[in-house]
């Protein structure tokens, strides 16, 4: 795939993941709408990108809205034609005492911008991408939505119900033009998992897990999970029984 000129909508582009996938698709000269709540910081990144080749625009917004969500991907499609490919990529960890203790407002929070943010996504550039019959849907998902994890009941649900929600749409467009690439990363060093204190297993640098999602979105791969040593053992407890998970996935204390 040639990433020159294509249109990218890409959400939580203000640090970590968002900002490097920016930048290296920048690089390659596509365009990238670059969408999160830190304005000063998307400003930062699109002068980055436009120096390195690529051209770059700021739509600073919340993904929970879903008004100002569409109207970013329309500014983007109004001044380039069309947006070939989203990246919904926004997302927190929620890993607060209010989470772990099942706070429903703290649940609400983390499930309104990591699931229901994405679907905002989506709905803002998914009827454009049928009637031309082309187009991309990324999920940046996570490992974490195989089964529940241990201290992540809110995360683990929301990337669950992420994954189950591109799959689901991947059947409903796949045959009409736009594919649905799943992504699901396992530990990456970004802000998200910076602050833990516990050894987090297979733990990826950011610049090394880059390319893992380039090749993922060029392939048009229907799913992506990596580093393979942790996705082959969370692939595999999938079909642990109950007592054979808790003993071994339970004890883990990576979220600390
Ligand atoms: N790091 C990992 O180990 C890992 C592993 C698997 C999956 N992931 C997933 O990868 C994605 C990116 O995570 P990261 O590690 O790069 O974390 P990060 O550095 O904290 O970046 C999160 C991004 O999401 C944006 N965001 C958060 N809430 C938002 C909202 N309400 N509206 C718009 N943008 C919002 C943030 O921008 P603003 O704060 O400026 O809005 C920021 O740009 C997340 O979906 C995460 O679940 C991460």
């Amino acid at each position: 795939m040639d990433w020159k000129n294509k249109v990218v909508f890409l959400t939580g582009a203000s640090s970590g993941i968002g900002e490097a996938l920016a930048h290296a698709m920048a690089r390659r000269g596509a365009v990238v709408g670059l969408l999160a709540r830190r304005e000063d910081l998307l400003k930062e990144l699109a002068a980055k990108c436009e120096q390195s080749g690529g051209q770059a625009r700021v739509l600073a917004a919340d993904v929970t809205d879903a008004d100002a969500v569409a109207q970013a991907a329309k500014a983007l499609r109004d001044e380039f034609g069309a947006i070939d490919i989203l990246i919904a990529n926004a997302g927190i960890g929620g890993n607060n005492a209010e989470t772990r203790n099942l706070n429903p407002a703290a649940v609400a929070k983390v499930i309104n911008i990591n699931l229901l943010g994405a679907v905002n996504a989506v709905a803002a550039v998914l009827p454009e991408m049928l009637e031309k019959k082309s187009g991309q849907l990324v999920a940046i998902s996570s490992l974490a939505g195989f089964r529940g994890l241990p201290k992540s009941a809110a995360y683990s649900a929301s990337k669950a119900g992420m994954t189950a929600f591109f799959e689901s749409v991947r059947l409903d467009v796949q045959a009409k033009g736009v594919s649905v690439t799943i992504i699901q990363p396992g530990f990456i060093k970004t802000p998200l998992t910076s602050g833990r204190a516990n050894k987090m297993p297979f733990l990826m640098e950011l610049e090394d897990s880059i390319p893992y999602f380039l090749r993922a979105v060029e392939q048009r791969q229907k799913f992506a999970a990596f580093p393979w040593q942790l996705a082959t053992f969370v692939r595999l407890a999938r079909i642990f029984p109950a007592w054979l998970y808790d003993a071994t996935v339970g004890r883990a204390t990576f979220r600390e």
